[in-house]
């Protein structure tokens, strides 16, 4: 944030000053951060009054200005200093809220989020005209995962800020954009979308002038109805980069590439091809799936290792070091914090080896296709020689092709190699799940099918033996993430390695 009084906040976003004289409120600055959480507030902030499932933002005014906050931005006056703007229809205005906000009925809400949007914009604007460099990320799967690399190549160039976890809709997005201040250097931002013009509309609030686009997959498919239209939606971000800026395009994903025709920013391609910018050469897995290959740019090459897991983080990584090239960095400096960079976002290919021998893959966060079918290759290397248990729950959002896409991961369970396949669930897509297994070859106890998580627990607490390698993989609303962290912390007691 930069330092604004409440009537320039006010001015900024068209509300009007509740409970606070003109004449104080061109004199209390906001100098803090903005907060939805009245937890989370600190001295000198400024807080969301949101309409929540359970509590109403409104009620908890009066504790956010005792924890320290100078004003609330809200839907209607609070009997503390606000700034109060009107409600707007959910689906209607430039931030396109619908879905982000659950409980929402009177469009209080979307005013306020309206609001936050015309405020972290008019941030943006001069924070960027004071030389702040936007980078913005998007794709059907990776984004959180190339945004913690993104901040580990772009730490040695300068003040980084990004979200935390996968903070990336019409609420993370403006939240994100405004823990900026004067000092930071580099703003990057994932972008999400669940109906066209999701992402035109982020990219108006922080325009980047560096946009990458990782891939484009199955991912909310039942929201969009084909990929065709999920590219569409993708490509508003290399839409967005006016012709002085750069866009970074995945050259492996065809669909990617093409987008290419849709920038008017030079374009920089990142890939496996010879046809590549930025270009990874000789790819090889180490034994817990982590790659190492020759990184190629502008004539030269380094030797990279990545700290994260799975064949499909080359890409990722690719496309990280081609915005810190972009930046200043050398390649050398890319390799080292390469290098350095962990698995930083909780439930994303985690691995970890119990004191007992056994690996579990903790990939709970979220499942799609695409990001099924890298965990259990993923899997199937880690467990070369050794036992290898996919523990696979729901995957969400698939719409019509719910079905046959879960019908395809027991299949591809079963061309892997999968010792066994725990499917978790009893719904129709969880029986197509078992019944593609089946259907592929899978007999015995090579594939099992639990009402639930507590019932997958309890058999993999039977089962598991010394060298095993578990991949625990889902869509959030499964559930299955305790899962894996009570499998991760079972016989840590004897000490985990
Ligand atoms: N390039 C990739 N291709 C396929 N799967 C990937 C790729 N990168 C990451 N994944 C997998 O996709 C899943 C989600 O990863 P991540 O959280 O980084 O994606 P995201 O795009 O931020 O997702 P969301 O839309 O839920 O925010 C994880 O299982 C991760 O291992
Ligand atoms: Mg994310």
């Amino acid at each position: 944030m930069i330092a604004l009084t409440l009537s320039r906040i006010a001015e900024i976003v068209g509300g009007r000053l509740a409970d606070v004289s003109a004449d104080e409120a061109s004199r209390i600055k906001v100098t803090g951060t903005v907060e939805f959480d009245s937890r989370k507030v600190t001295a000198g902030g400024l807080f969301l009054a949101l309409p929540g499932a359970r509590t109403d933002g409104h009620d908890f005014a009066g504790t956010a200005i005792d924890a320290g906050a100078v004003a609330v931005l809200a839907a209607r006056p609070v009997g503390v200093p606000a700034i109060v703007v009107d409600p707007v229809a959910p689906d209607a205005g430039a931030a396109g809220t619908a879905g982000v906000l659950e409980h929402d009925a009177d469009g209080s809400g979307a005013g306020v989020l309206a609001a936050l949007a015309r405020l972290a914009a008019a941030v943006a604007a001069e924070l960027v005209a004071d030389g702040l460099t936007i980078i913005g990320i998007t794709g059907s799967s990776g984004k959180t995962s190339t945004k913690d690399l993104i901040a580990a190549v772009l730490a040695p160039l300068g003040e980084v800020i990004a979200p935390p976890g996968s903070f990336n809709n019409e609420l993370g997005h403006p939240w994100t954009v405004l823990r900026a201040t004067p000092s930071t250097d580099f703003l990057v931002l994932e972008m999400s979308a669940r109906h066209p013009g999701n992402i035109a509309a982020l990219a108006r609030i922080a325009p980047p002038s560096i946009g990458a686009v990782l891939n484009v997959g199955t991912a909310h498919l039942g929201e969009f109805g084909s990929r065709e239209a999920i590219a569409t939606t993708k490509s508003e971000l290399p839409q967005a980069v006016p012709a002085s800026g750069v866009v970074i395009l995945n050259a492996d994903d065809p669909v990617v590439s093409a987008m290419a025709d849709k920038t008017a920013a030079r374009v920089v391609r990142v890939g496996r091809g010879p046809d590549a910018d930025v270009r990874a050469d000789g790819v090889s897995l180490d034994p817990l799936a982590r790659p190492s290959f020759t990184l190629h740019a502008a004539g030269s090459q380094v030797p990279v290792t990545l700290a994260v897991h799975g064949d499909h983080q080359v890409s990722n990584a690719l496309t990280a070091a081609a915005i810190a090239l972009e930046c200043g960095a050398t390649l050398e400096q890319v390799a080292a914090s390469l290098a350095a960079a962990g698995p930083a976002s909780r439930h994303r290919m985690q691995v970890s080896t119990r004191g007992d021998g056994v690996t579990i893959i903790n990939d709970a966060y979220n499942a799609n296709p695409d990001s099924m079918a890298a965990g259990l290759k993923a899997l199937a290397w880690m467990a070369r020689e050794a036992r290898s248990f996919a523990v696979l729950g729901e995957m969400a959002e698939l719409g019509e092709d719910s079905i046959s896409e879960h019908d395809r991961i027991g299949r591809l369970a079963v061309r892997l190699d999968v010792s066994r396949l725990i499917v978790v669930g009893s719904g129709r897509p969880m029986s197509a799940m078992l019944h593609g297994a089946v259907m592929e070859g899978s007999w015995g106890s090579e594939v099992t099918q639990v009402a639930d998580a507590d019932a997958a627990l309890a058999l993999l607490r039977d089962e598991l033996q010394d060298g095993d390698v578990v991949l625990v993989k889902a869509s959030n609303s499964a559930g299955l993430g305790a899962l894996a962290d009570a499998l991760a912390a079972d016989a840590t007691g004897e000490g985990a390695r």
